[in-house]
């Protein structure tokens, strides 16, 4: 049995004790936060309440802590709970910078305690059903790879349109997208550009679209917008586009909805036939013949955000990995710091010999 506490007991912090309820060989044994109200509909049977997470990290029982406070407090709590020696389990962005993230492993490694990161949008839905068809060579090779969150609600909330908290898309989704490209695409990254604008925001990032250059040559784009206005279905939602030389796969909203794209035969040197279209004659960009096209459904995948718990018991248990590792977040954190500095300087950044 793992025996847990929580530092933070806001938002996320409800989420978490919901998963580990719902976890097999877990244990919740204590919640702290520093606003006692928010723990008042706390649904753990004897969940020890503390106000101050000294003193949870003083209770002995506690194996893991999961630290789940505003993002500029994050390298303080894992400094304290590692000096306690207990297990951690950070929230995301783990940190604000790759300096800060060095700090935390290394306090981790000189008390010898174990620490990973909440990326649990591994699991979502759409990103696995995508990265199953990726994995798959469904589409042959493929060169590019779009993933798109758009949002109407333009003002972030709460402490995240603050910069001193560590507010802003970037640290906010951008994390959680950055990481789901580099996971999916097994290759070194050989540069990055990309843009960073606070639309309506006046302090943090609302907007940001991200080109990674892979060294196997695909470009993975990344898109958010916060106040993207559109009234198509599924518009507030994530998006994804897979373009390879053998098809094409799209997929709208959490819960995938899209399909495989392919054609009967391959498409290159058609004659030119012309076809009339609102906007003029055109050879390229007409209407295909409806018999060349094949549309297959897309396997979803099954994935649940609980696996990342069920794979943190595991792992403890020596069963299995730890699907996040330590080197896979710093290089995310590696190429926030490069969408940063491109965008301020307006220039691709390349990793010599690849990142
Ligand atoms: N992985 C995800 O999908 C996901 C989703 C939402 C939030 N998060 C992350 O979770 C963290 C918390 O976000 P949230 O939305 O729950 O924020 P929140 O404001 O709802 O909760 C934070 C809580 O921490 C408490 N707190 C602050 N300092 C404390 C201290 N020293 N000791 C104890 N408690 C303290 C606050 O009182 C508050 O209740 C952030 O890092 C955020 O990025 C992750």
């Amino acid at each position: 049995m793992i025996k847990f506490g929580i530092i933070g007991f806001g938002y996320m912090g409800h989420k978490h004790e919901l998963k580990i309820a719902q976890t097999q060989g877990m244990e919740l044994v204590g919640i702290c936060d520093i606003d006692e109200s928010r723990m008042d509909d706390a649904s753990t049977p004897g969940v020890i309440k503390y106000t101050n997470a000294d003193r949870l990290l003083e209770n002995e029982e506690i194996d893991t802590v999961l630290i789940v406070v505003e993002n500029h407090k994050h390298r303080e709590m894992v400094e304290k709970a590692a000096k306690a020696g207990k297990n951690i389990i950070c929230e995301k962005p783990v940190a604000l910078s790759v300096k800060e993230y060095d700090e935390m492993i290394q306090i981790c490694e000189k008390y010898g305690v174990g620490f990973t990161i909440h990326h649990q949008r591994r699991y979502d839905k759409d990103y696995r059903t995508m990265k199953n068809i990726y994995d798959q060579n469904t589409l042959g090779n493929v060169y590019t790879i779009q993933s798109m969150l758009y949002g109407i609600n333009g003002n972030m909330h709460d402490w995240h349109v603050y910069k001193k908290y560590g507010g802003g898309m970037l640290y906010d989704w951008g994390v959680h997208l950055i990481d789901q490209i580099l996971w999916m695409v097994p290759s070194k990254v050989e540069s990055v550009y990309a843009q960073v604008r606070n639309v309506i925001n006046f302090e943090v990032d609302d907007y940001f679209k991200i080109d990674i250059k892979f060294q196997n040559n695909i470009r993975a784009e990344i898109e958010l917008g916060t106040y993207f206005l559109g009234d198509k279905e599924n518009w507030f939602e994530h998006h994804w586009f897979i373009g390879g030389d053998k098809g094409s796969a799209y997929s709208d909203g959490f819960f995938p909805n899209g399909k495989i794209v392919k054609t009967t035969r391959l498409l290159t040197n058609v004659p030119g036939e012309t076809t009339m279209t609102f906007a003029g004659p055109t050879r390229s960009f007409g209407q295909i013949d409806k018999d060349i096209l094949i549309t297959e459904e897309l396997p979803i995948a099954n994935n649940e955000h609980i696996e990342f718990f069920e794979n943190y018991r595991d792992a403890r248990e020596g069963k299995t990995e730890f699907i996040i590792k330590n080197s896979e977040i710093r290089r995310v954190m590696q190429v926030l710091e490069a969408v940063w500095e491109s965008s301020e300087k307006n220039e691709v950044i390349k990793f010599e010999g690849g990142l």
